[in-house]
């Protein structure tokens, strides 16, 4: 007799960042204690919680900004712990920051072909002009044009960053993070948007709060770009953000952080129903708001 078939079961991917134990301290405050949590590769994972709870922390630890007091972080397997910050982002990790920070006087291209360029290798010849540095610039621009189309920031390529709207110039700070992960080659240019080469372009890329400052209109496009650069780009993303609805929108996972401290994780519907999660913040007027909304 015959069994019917199963459907064969999807390998589960291991995850991409996985952090244990994290600790880090500030005299006595306690800013990260004994974290723990996994990033699904592919997948856009939410950092939520108060003010002070400890998310920005976390990011200045992945990124190598600060040394933990305690724990590990490995990024497909490799320990990125003790590396310093350049060989974490050439390890693959790239990210913005909640305090915009721009090249102000540069136009937004040069803001992006910046880590671009700061990849290659010939110092000499940049300074010479030689056939290699111009070739090595001209990919440059290609890249990084490429990358601004695929945010939506095509027709600002020659515009001075500090006149930029503020939305755009959240915008800009993606496609410079995007931009830290390619080396020289750079991605090819398809039709309407980039396609990342599977050896290039940034693993991880997090976003700490993103849509700070922007009022509903400009959140929900931001949400659009952030969905069409993950799908783009193939990258995984970590985000930061306290405009709660963004968050349930385009978040696969979601981990809640109060006072240094892991409070729950799960799905976004999980965690929004989550006692605790809602004692300790989504209770609080602003979230409260944010959530009413959705
Ligand atoms: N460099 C530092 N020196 C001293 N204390 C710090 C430093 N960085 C962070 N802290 C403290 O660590 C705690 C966590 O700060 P962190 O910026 O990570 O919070 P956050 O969750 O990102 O908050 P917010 O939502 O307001 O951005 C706070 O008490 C903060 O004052
Ligand atoms: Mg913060």
């Amino acid at each position: 007799m015959t069994t019917p078939m199963e459907p064969p079961s999807k390998p589960s991917l291991p995850p991409l960042l996985e952090v244990r134990g994290l600790s880090r301290s500030f005299g006595g405050i306690h800013a990260v204690e004994e974290l723990s949590f996994d990033v699904a590769q592919d997948g856009i994972m939410g950092l939520i919680g108060p003010n002070g709870a400890g998310k920005t922390t976390v990011f200045n630890l992945i990124t190598g900004a600060y040394r933990p007091t305690a724990g590990t972080i490995c990024l497909r397997g490799i320990d990125l712990t003790k590396k310093r910050p350049h060989e974490i982002v050439r390890a693959g990790v790239s990210r913005t920051f909640q305090n915009i920070r721009l090249f102000n006087r540069m136009t937004c291209l040069e803001n992006v072909m910046v880590p671009l360029l700061a990849r290659g290798k010939s110092m000499l010849g940049t300074f010479f002009r030689t056939p290699f540095a111009r070739g090595e610039e001209q990919r440059a621009r290609e890249t990084a044009l490429a990358v601004m189309k695929d945010v939506g920031l095509a027709d600002a390529a020659h515009r001075v960053a500090s006149t930029l709207p503020y939305g755009l110039q959240r915008k800009l700070e993606i496609a410079r993070a995007l931009a830290c992960g390619f080396s020289g080659q750079g991605p090819s240019v398809q039709g309407p948007s980039v396609q990342r080469p599977s050896a290039q372009g940034p693993r991880l890329l997090l976003l700490d709060e993103p849509a700070a400052g922007m009022n509903d209109a400009e959140t929900r496009e931001l949400g659009e770009v952030i969905l069409k650069v993950q799908k783009d780009f193939g990258v995984t993303m970590m985000l930061i953000e306290h405009h709660i609805e963004l968050v349930m929108d385009i978040c696969t996972h979601v981990a809640v952080m109060d006072r240094g401290t892991l409070l729950a994780e799960g799905s976004p519907r999980d965690v929004r129903g989550d006692e605790r999660v809602i004692a300790a913040y989504l209770g609080r007027p602003r979230a409260r708001r944010e959530l009413e909304r959705t």
